[in-house]
């Protein structure tokens, strides 16, 4: 590969100024492959050059076939089929099926897969006392982690995984079972005795049946569409941090129910899903300090951020967030308004139109109008991420799928540039 050819097509030159010798390094699908850098070096005891990239901001980390996003024009689609044709047209059981079997379901498997769910959706009993266990101060995504980390432990063919079919059943009970666990959470938080759903529900409306009393007004169809839309919108969205996490721990050959833990507790940061958390505290401060420009000002300063603004990869507002808003409205209109629904409309008119947010192009994101429909439907702010995380375990199942049938996978197992000292000698006890 050392050459003095000059830069053409999907080739990439590189002149190293330590040796003056120039290299030419062949694209993989217009990406840099960061192991042929590992060539370049200054004498042959040399390591190779290696790429530094500490938030993984320019790294690509695996061929995926499941979800695209162009965040400059704004383009969301799931297997190739655009969000919006996905949200207006599909239930969020139909979208699972989708992400994890790579095709739209007939309808007979569609039947079967919506009975499948059905039969496999209660989970054993330890989960649920284990969640009863926990104090009821204990915040739900704590109690989600740990109950669906505990799937590894009560179910005993849990590190069997070598086959499609094992994989397959796994990702089917994680997805069928983590409503329960998310309501049996939510119910203890709230210090209330369980619920049955109806069996014969679909998927939200049995996630409902558990999360609310019979006859209330959440089960409404206005807000059993507004979830559908909802799990839709946050079923997956390809690498993200969680996603990442979750085909890391799985690169270890960590059992299916680990995995999925590991994508709870990485999703409930407020920098990713505990974002929609982090906007309704940041509009209740605003409202009751009556101060947006003042507030404003702190995140032009770099004191504050605005949460529910911004994305790693969006450049443009972001899809799922022009998606919500109609949703919002839907449900405002079948269980009555959220009144901090006008001060988000406010400041996302401000944020837009300040010259801060415009240079580093900041739009609203999944984030900034969820939490309004959550608090609207009656859950708590320490629900919101929760139910982030029972859509998202959909997309977590098929990118476990996805990278248990890659035959290029390896362990994950990144370098680090070494900062600390070297080859002390160790001190006596004095
Ligand atoms: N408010 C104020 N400034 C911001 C914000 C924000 N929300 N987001 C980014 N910036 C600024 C940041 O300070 C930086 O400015 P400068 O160049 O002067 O240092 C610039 O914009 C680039 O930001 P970054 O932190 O390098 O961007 P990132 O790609 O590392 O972070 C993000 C992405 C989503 C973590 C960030 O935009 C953020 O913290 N947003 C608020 C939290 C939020 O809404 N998260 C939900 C994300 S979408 C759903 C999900 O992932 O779960």
């Amino acid at each position: 590969m050392e050459t003095t050819t000059a830069v053409s097509g999907a080739s990439l030159g590189i002149e190293d100024g330590r040796t003056g010798k120039s290299y030419r390094i062949d694209l993989v699908d217009q990406a840099l492959p960061a192991a042929s850098l590992r060539a370049i070096k200054v004498d042959s005891e040399d390591f190779g050059l290696l790429s530094y990239d500490p938030s993984y901001g320019s790294t690509i980390s695996c061929h995926s076939a499941i979800t695209f996003v162009d965040g400059e024009r704004g383009i969301l689609e799931y297997r190739g089929y655009p969000i919006q044709q996905l949200a207006a047209n599909c239930s969020f059981e139909e979208v699972a099926y989708l992400l994890m079997e790579g095709q739209p379901p007939t309808a007979d498997q569609l039947r079967d897969w919506e009975r499948a769910l059905a039969e496999a959706a209660q989970p054993r009993s330890e989960l649920l006392e284990l969640i009863g266990h926990l104090p009821p101060s204990a915040h739900p995504m704590s109690s989600l982690t740990a109950a669906i980390a505990a799937m590894g432990a009560v179910y005993p063919d849990a590190r069997q995984i070598s086959t499609p079919a094992e994989r397959h059943g796994h990702a089917l009970r994680l997805v069928a079972q983590v409503p329960a666990l998310a309501a049996a959470s939510f119910r203890r938080h709230q210090g209330l005795a369980e619920l049955q759903p109806d069996p014969s529900e679909s998927y939200i409306g049995r996630f409902l049946d558990l999360l609310f009393e019979p006859q209330s007004v959440q089960h409404h169809e206005a807000v059993r569409r507004a979830l559908d839309v909802l799990f839709i919108l946050h079923a997956d969205h390809e690498q993200n941090c969680s996603t990442s996490v979750v085909r890391d721990v799985a690169s270890a050959g960590a059992d299916p129910y680990s995995v999925a833990a590991s994508g709870v507790a990485a999703l409930s940061g407020p920098l990713h899903g505990g974002a929609n958390e982090a906007v309704l505290e940041m509009l209740r401060e605003i409202q009751r300090t009556g101060d947006l420009p003042g507030f404003l000002a702190q995140v032009r300063a770099g004191k504050r951020r605005l949460m529910g603004f911004g994305h790693r990869v969006y450049k443009t507002y972001d899809p799922r967030a022009r998606i919500i808003q109609e949703v919002a409205n839907e449900v405002f209109q079948a269980v009555g308004k959220n009144p901090l629904i006008d001060l988000a409309t406010e400041l996302e008119q401000a944020a837009l139109a300040d010259d801060y947010f415009v240079a580093r192009r900041l739009y609203p994101n999944v984030d900034f109008y969820s939490g309004l429909i959550y608090e609207a439907i009656g859950l708590p702010v320490e629900m919101f991420t929760v139910l982030f995380a029972v859509a998202r375990t959909a997309g977590w199942a098929s990118h476990w799928l996805e990278s248990e049938a890659d035959p290029e996978r390896r362990i994950s197992r990144p370098r680090q540039i070494y900062t600390g000292p070297r080859d002390l000698r160790y001190p006596s006890p004095s």
